[in-house]
């Protein structure tokens, strides 16, 4: 297993958003579902992706992708768009589910827990171990207090100098534990 929680200090928290991108940059979170559950032709079924929703009116939210049961989707911005407004609105999708919950709760429940970082130990050293979780800040980056909360439970990890966006990060990893995989 794999899992992937995004930190998302805006993203809004109901159905009332004109479009993903302001819909607190919903847009991140949905650039990194694609970057965290497909593959050309294949759903990963051994993903699940987390994003922490922070935004008005009713934060925070857990929204849950469960690529074992996630069905009836595409990878275009539009199915996604009308999935998370229909979620957000209290109905239901195979494969992803919504809960009040807080990133602290959240990696409480959680062991072998890496927090993206570009300051960390390289991901080419680094023993990932079994089922890792790698936390990922959103737009702006993870809040310092929360970093520091969740190195409590976790070690920093990079893969690189540079910065990039949290959906390609994700990508990059998804590839590399491809490749470790064989
Ligand atoms: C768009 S970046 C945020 C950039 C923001 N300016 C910052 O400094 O945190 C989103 C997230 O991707 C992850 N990230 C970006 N580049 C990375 C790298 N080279 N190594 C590890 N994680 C990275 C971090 O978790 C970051 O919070």
């Amino acid at each position: 297993m794999r899992e992937f929680i995004l930190y998302s200090r805006t993203g809004r928290t109901d159905s009332r958003f004109p479009n993903l991108r302001e819909g607190g940059r919903l847009d991140v979170v949905y650039q990194s579902v694609l970057m965290s559950l497909f593959r050309s032709h294949a759903i990963r079924r051994n993903v699940t992706f987390h994003a922490l929703l922070g935004g008005p009116p009713n934060p925070p939210l857990e929204l849950i992708v469960e690529g074992e049961k996630l069905r009836d989707v595409r990878t275009d911005e539009k199915t996604w768009e009308d999935i998370l407004r229909r979620v957000l609105s209290g109905r239901e999708h195979p494969g992803i589910t919504l809960r009040k919950n807080s990133l602290q709760h959240l990696v409480k429940e959680k062991t072998n827990i890496f927090v993206l970082e570009e300051s960390g130990e390289s991901i080419n050293t680094i023993d990932l171990g079994s089922d890792p979780v790698f936390v990922l800040g959103d737009q702006v980056g993870l809040p310092k207090k929360d970093e520091d909360f969740v190195l409590r439970y976790g070690k920093k990890v990079s893969i690189g100098e540079k910065a990039y966006l949290a959906s390609a990060c994700i990508c990059i990893i998804n590839y590399i534990l491809d490749r470790r995989e064989g």
